[in-house]
């Protein structure tokens, strides 16, 4: 048996149909961009997220870009983030000519240290730069510490904004994850929680004017027809997409119930090995998986050994935003975020995915047993 880390085919049996007929309403309509798909899925989001304005966008990526462009923070100023995160996270503070300032993450949940996030705050005050945002991300579905970095970012006078792209649906003392930012971003690529059938991406937010800028600003900055009062983007999600995601919306309590399952089982499982330590997330924390990752100090021989069982796995991530070459620039160097190096030597997603079989995950547990106990 081989077992991949993900299939995005596996649920198509559930909602295909429906999914098809959803795109052939849409095709049919002669309505691909800016129809009622896109506002109807602003709309239900917003409210499963419980904040008042979502604005539909072609991806994450695009989703995070636009949040900053729109903020319109002092040029060059500095914006926390982590380095334990996917590039884009990083790129679009560059984009919006803003510096990224990579901060240390909490080794038992992988996301943003509240500590190393006042250290770092402080490092670039008493340097005499000016620090304005800070990009907070819950990686693999975890949330990060949003509450105490939300009130951190009130006492200092930056703005929060929450990178969510691998949480939709996870959720914090009672509070759906992307609505502690003062804007927020999710990603709808395929192997996200909600995913389309290719890129698209949400903004969200309770702020009227940064939900009216973004949508202006995603239009080429166009505030009439052909008159533009800013520098914009075409940052568009298209209507077959929406159409496609308000179906898979509908599945998608269920997909998070299976998601949060899979995991239950793998955390009881692999808790009793010693070499493996598993994230935890913070207190009154219900993550989202939409990755399942374990740390270990062998991680390189388990891996080979799993995958030599047609096991796959994958690593999430093996060489930190901040050692990256892109981003020598930033002047950051080995031994500047001893967690985040550490983590990215012993992190190791495992199969995971909603449609993962019991059979399929107890092959897993076994083979991991299997290495450690030989
Ligand atoms: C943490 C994080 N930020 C940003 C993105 C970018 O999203 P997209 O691929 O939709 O542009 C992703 C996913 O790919 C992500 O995982």
């Amino acid at each position: 048996m081989t077992i991949p880390l993900i299939d995005l085919k596996r649920g198509y049996h559930l909602y295909g149909r429906e999914v098809e007929e959803a795109v052939l309403r849409v095709m049919r309509s002669g309505m691909y961009l800016n129809g009622p798909e896109t506002s109807a899925l602003e709309t239900e989001l917003a409210d499963y997220l419980g904040v008042r304005y979502a604005v539909g966008v072609a991806s994450g990526t695009e989703a995070l870009h636009l949040i900053l462009k729109a903020l319109e923070l002092p040029k060059n100023s500095y914006v926390l983030l982590p380095s334990f995160t996917f590039v884009a996270t990083c790129e679009v503070v560059l984009r919006a000519g803003l510096k990224p300032y990579f901060v240390d993450i909490e080794p038992d949940t992988g996301n943003l240290s509240p500590s190393a996030l006042r250290d770092s705050f402080e490092i670039l005050k008493r340097q005499g730069k000016l620090v304005s945002a800070v990009i907070a991300v819950s990686i693999f579905g975890i949330p990060a510490e949003l509450q105490e970095i939300s009130s951190f970012c009130s006492q200092n006078n930056l703005i929060l904004i929450e990178d969510f792209c691998q949480a939709f649906g996870a959720e914090l003392a009672g509070k759906k994850v992307g609505s502690f930012g003062f804007a927020s971003a999710t990603s709808f690529y395929p192997t996200k929680n909600l995913s389309a059938f290719g890129d698209g991406g949400m903004v969200f937010t309770n702020d009227e004017t940064l939900a009216k800028k973004i949508r202006i600003l995603k239009e080429h900055g166009q505030t009439k027809s052909y008159y533009y009062e800013y520098h914009g983007i075409n940052g568009r999600i298209d209507e077959i997409q929406c159409a496609i995601l308000r179906v898979k919306f509908r599945y998608f309590p269920q997909e998070l119930e299976l998601r949060r399952t899979i995991a239950k089982k793998y955390f009881e499982h692999l808790a009793h090995i010693s070499e493996i330590r598993l994230f935890k997330p913070p207190p009154h924390g219900n993550p989202a998986y939409s990755i399942f990752s374990i740390r270990v100090p062998n991680r390189d021989s388990l891996r080979d050994f799993l995958e030599k069982r047609g096991i796959s796995t994958r690593i999430y991530y093996p060489l930190p935003l901040h050692l990256q070459p892109v981003y020598r620039d930033l002047s950051f160097s080995e031994g500047d975020l001893p967690q985040t190096e550490a983590l990215c030597k012993e992190v190791l997603s495992l199969p995971f995915h909603p449609y993962l079989t019991e059979e399929e995950q107890e092959t897993v547990i076994r083979a991991i047993y299997e290495f450690f106990e030989g």
